[in-house]
């Protein structure tokens, strides 16, 4: 049985990106894995919070976890800072880490390219090796994520294997998982960037929880082209092969199936139907949702989860630490 982990930043509501990039293939994993669904709000401090908001968002994404399809019972959810070896392991790793190759991440440079180092806090920087001990905490095999966490998956197997090198073998080089279709789910107002719940256009993204209204209107007002012809061409129609992508990861057609079906048909047509599949995909997960937010079950789950995540983390914690010659040996 492999070990699986994956994370998600309780920042705003979840977006489709979020859901088709990620949560959507989590239920498949759990039944033949053993497998960890982590709520990484020690993350979401690295960029400002308001602390009310924060709170929502820890509870609001557990519930979609659990409404999209995770089940307690297989799998293990919890928040990060509830378990407090992710931080503890997160500096030993950063005492691994280099500078420069924390620096030379993109979500770092990006962030820190708009406010300057002055404006970003030092979080953002070991921001890395935090989601390192995340993964390595639980001997994890594989991580399932979208493909915009490639180089972070790259320095958690490069800090690993360092450790292992430097100080003793106890860690498991973990795999990245990036499905195909989905993977990249990008703005429906600039096509050419990626769907993020952070960007100030709400047209832009469509979260999880948004009504029916609302999604179509942000689809129908998604930017195309004015070719009127419905066909996969990243490079010179990006607009168009975002709602293809978002088309085939909902109903797991091929894109050339429904190129196929929209021969011929206009842009309206097709708009509407992405809609109406987005809508039906997000129907059922939005009504487990409302059900379950504010129930005293979701705090017994992350009760469990949290004990559960403790005990297997605690155990490579103690090995790391001996590894590295922290704490004393006792007379
Ligand atoms: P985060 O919170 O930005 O995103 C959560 C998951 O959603 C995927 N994703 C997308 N997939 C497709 N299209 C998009 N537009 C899109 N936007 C986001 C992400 O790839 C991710 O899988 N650093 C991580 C959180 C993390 C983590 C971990 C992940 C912390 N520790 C350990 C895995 C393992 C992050 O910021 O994800």
């Amino acid at each position: 049985m492999k070990t699986i982990f994956s994370g998600i930043q309780p920042s705003g509501t979840m977006t489709l990106g979020n859901y088709l990039g990620a949560m959507k293939h989590f239920p498949k994993l759990q039944d033949e894995n053993n497998a960890y669904f982590c709520i990484v709000d020690a993350h979401a401090i690295t960029v400002p919070q308001d602390r009310l908001e924060l709170r929502k968002n820890i509870r609001s994404l557990a519930a979609l976890y659990i409404a999209s399809g995770i089940d307690p019972t297989k799998a293990t959810l919890f928040i990060q800072s509830e378990v407090q070896a992710h931080t503890q392991l997160g500096w030993m790793l950063q005492c691994v880490a280099y500078i420069g190759e924390l620096e030379r991440m993109t979500q770092f440079k990006d962030k820190s390219a708009k406010q300057g180092n002055e404006g970003v806090s030092a979080g953002l920087l070991t921001y890395p090796p935090l989601m390192a001990a995340d993964i390595l905490l639980y001997g994890t095999d594989v991580v399932p994520v979208g493909d915009d966490q490639k180089q972070h998956l790259e320095l958690t197997r490069n800090l690993a294997q360092r450790f292992n090198n430097k100080y003793n073998d106890i860690f498991t080089i973990p795999e990245i998982h990036v499905t195909e279709v989905g993977a990249r789910i990008m703005s429906l107002q600039e096509p050419t960037k990626k769907m993020s719940k952070s960007d100030e256009n709400q047209k832009a993204f469509i979260s999880m929880l948004d009504d029916e209204k609302k999604i179509e209107k942000k689809i129908k007002s998604a930017v195309t082209d004015s070719e009127g012809i419905v066909k996969f061409d990243k490079e010179n129609k990006p607009g168009i092969s975002n709602l293809l992508t978002i088309y085939s990861s909902i109903t797991e057609e091929s894109i050339e199936t429904i190129e196929a079906r929209y021969d011929g048909k206009g842009y309206g047509v097709f708009k509407q139907d992405v809609a109406n599949i987005v809508i039906e995909a997000l129907r059922p997960i939005q009504q487990r949702y409302y059900e379950l937010v504010d129930s005293e079950e979701l705090d017994d789950i992350l009760d469990h989860g949290a004990d559960k995540a403790n005990k297997e983390a605690m155990k490579m914690l103690r090995k790391a630490k001996k590894a590295m010659g922290l704490g004393r040996i006792r007379k």
